[in-house]
C-alpha cells in the first residue's frame, strides 16, 4: 500500500536507447500502476503538427532538440505521469537535471543486437536513415549508456516480453 502511494509522488521517466520499449513498456507500466501515461516524441509532435522525421528534415535536429526540452519541461511540472522520453533526451542536460531532481529516472538497458532488431518501424528515427541500425546503435551506446547510467534504476532484460520488464520496474520501484 506504502509502495502504491509512494509510486504515484513522482513522475516516472523511461530512459534508453532506441528499441529499448520505452513507449510500450511505459504505457503498460502507467495502466498496471494507475498512471496517466505521455509519450514526449508523440508530444513534441502534436505541438508541432509535424512527425519526427519531418521536424529534422524541416527544421533539423537542434530545432527538434529544443521542443523535446520545451516538451519534458512541460511534462514534468504536470501531474505525476509515466514519460517515455525519446532516445536522446537524456542527453540535454538541463533536461537530465530536471529529470532527476523531480522523477524517478529508469535506464531500460539492452544490449545493442536485441535493439537493432526491434527499431525496423520508421518515421520516428531519423538518426537511423542510411545507416546500418547496429553500428549506430553500438556507436550511440558507447556514448549515450554511461549518462544512461546516471538514473536512479536501472532495467535490464531488453529481450523479456514487455509484461516482464513491467513486472521487473514495479519491484524495483517497490524496493526503493
Ligand atoms: C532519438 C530517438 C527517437 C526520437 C528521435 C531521436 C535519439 O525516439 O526521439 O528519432 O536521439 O535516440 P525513440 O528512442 O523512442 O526511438
Amino acid at each position: 500500500m506504502g509502495t502504491t502511494r509512494g509510486l504515484q509522488e513522482k513522475s516516472i521517466v523511461l530512459v534508453g536507447l532506441m528499441g529499448a520499449g520505452k513507449s510500450t513498456v511505459g504505457r503498460r507500466l502507467a495502466k498496471r500502476i494507475g498512471l496517466p501515461f505521455a509519450d514526449a516524441d508523440e508530444e513534441i509532435e502534436a505541438a508541432a503538427g509535424l512527425t519526427v522525421a519531418e521536424i529534422f528534415e524541416r527544421h533539423g535536429e537542434a530545432h527538434f532538440r529544443d521542443g523535446e526540452r520545451r516538451v519534458l519541461a512541460r511534462l514534468i511540472a504536470g501531474p505525476p505521469s509515466v514519460i517515455a522520453t525519446g532516445g536522446g533526451a537524456f542527453m540535454d542536460d538541463e533536461t537530465r537535471a530536471l529529470i532527476l531532481a523531480r522523477c524517478t529516472a529508469i535506464w531500460l538497458d539492452a544490449e545493442v543486437e536485441t535493439l537493432a532488431g526491434r527499431v525496423g518501424r520508421r518515421g520516428r528515427r531519423p538518426l537511423l536513415e542510411g545507416q546500418d541500425p547496429l553500428v549506430l546503435l553500438q556507436r550511440l551506446a558507447e556514448i549515450r549508456n554511461p549518462v544512461y547510467a546516471e538514473a536512479h534504476l536501472t532495467i535490464r532484460g531488453g529481450a523479456l516480453p514487455h509484461g516482464k520488464m513491467v513486472d521487473r520496474i514495479v519491484e524495483a520501484l517497490a524496493g526503493r
